[in-house]
């Protein structure tokens, strides 16, 4: 008997779901249902107790398209028997590229530029209009020097960056110099996050680190909104204790229509999560979670299940 699947979102990119439907029974977009074998998810979709045992017994897998695995409860997976899995590797060279454009955007006052010229407000040539910091040159900071980090750092090296890394698991490179957390605040003209989210790197970022930043500083996040303390934020870029700052994630996502004060305010530049949002690069992590689904309900050990 043909296994079912389910697959929690809609408009999923790429073929994967053709393939997978040409493995198993293919159900949903929708709330889980009992008797499931796998379940497709995003990166927020919760994965706790109470979505396992809905699925019931019969489920195996849960894959997630998301390198970020912050919403799952593990030890309920577990203790349940579930392999959980995410998709590293695929997306870090399209994050780093959305990291590099929001550094730029934040510097360059990029957006504040485009919405005066929309709003037709260029009526003449001054020299002291939109005037930003440099990103050559600079020195860049990173929080975490992972895949997506280290990208970044590629990146860096082309605009003659000085770069800084902090992370207790990669020592210093030929691209980086490994630092102390404060010693990064203290130096850098950009700070870049790229932890993952978990109960030690939960609001990294307050009112203490951001006071020990650099006043025309730029801080950007490609990581997850809960790596920051968006009141301590905010209040750090109304006091000039900061230059700027580029945000692609949130505490609070998805945001509707009841925007985050950091919306629209013109030292900040916000996206809605899109650092993965490529054609390609969306198609790889569905490609790679249904790798995963139908290793492991063949019976084989999956490609990227979560870090023990
Ligand atoms: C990821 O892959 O973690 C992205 O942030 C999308 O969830």
């Amino acid at each position: 008997m043909r296994q079912r699947v389910l697959v929690t979102r809609v408009s999923l990119p790429g073929g994967g779901l053709t393939r997978l439907a040409s493995h198993a029974d293919v159900v949903g977009p929708g709330p889980v249902v009992g008797g499931v074998s796998g379940i497709l998810a995003l990166g927020n979709d919760r994965v706790d107790a109470a979505l396992l045992d809905a699925a019931g017994p019969s489920l195996r897998v849960v894959a997630l398209a998301s390198m970020g695995y912050d919403a799952v409860d593990q030890e309920a997976a577990a203790e349940r028997g579930v392999v959980v899995t995410h998709t590293p590797g695929v997306l870090a060279e399209t994050t780093a590229d959305l990291t590099f454009a929001l550094v730029l955007m934040a510097r360059r006052r990029l957006g504040a530029a485009r919405d005066s010229l929309a709003a037709g407000q260029w009526d003449m040539f001054r020299m002291g209009d939109y005037l930003g910091l440099d990103v050559h040159g600079a020195t860049l900071g990173l929080v975490g020097y992972g895949q997506i980090g280290r990208a970044v750092a590629r990146r860096a090296q082309g605009f003659g960056m000085r770069l800084l890394h902090h992370d207790p698991y990669a020592p210093a490179d030929a691209l980086s110099t490994a630092v102390d957390l404060p010693t990064l605040l203290a130096e850098s003209d950009v700070v870049s996050l790229h932890v993952p989210l978990t109960p030690g790197t939960r609001l990294l970022i307050g009112a203490a680190e951001l006071a020990a930043m650099k006043p025309t500083a730029t801080l950007v996040s490609t990581s997850r909104g809960g790596v920051v303390d968006e009141d301590a934020l905010l209040k750090a870029l109304h006091d000039g204790v900061i230059h700027s700052a580029g945000l692609d994630v949130f505490e609070r996502e998805p945001m509707g229509t009841e925007l985050s004060p950091l919306v629209g305010d013109p030292r900040v530049v916000t996206l809605p999560h899109i650092g993965s949002a490529t054609e390609a690069t969306r198609a790889a992590m569905v490609d790679l979670a249904v790798d995963n689904i139908l290793q492991v309900l063949a019976g084989r050990p999956a490609r990227t299940p979560l870090p023990g």
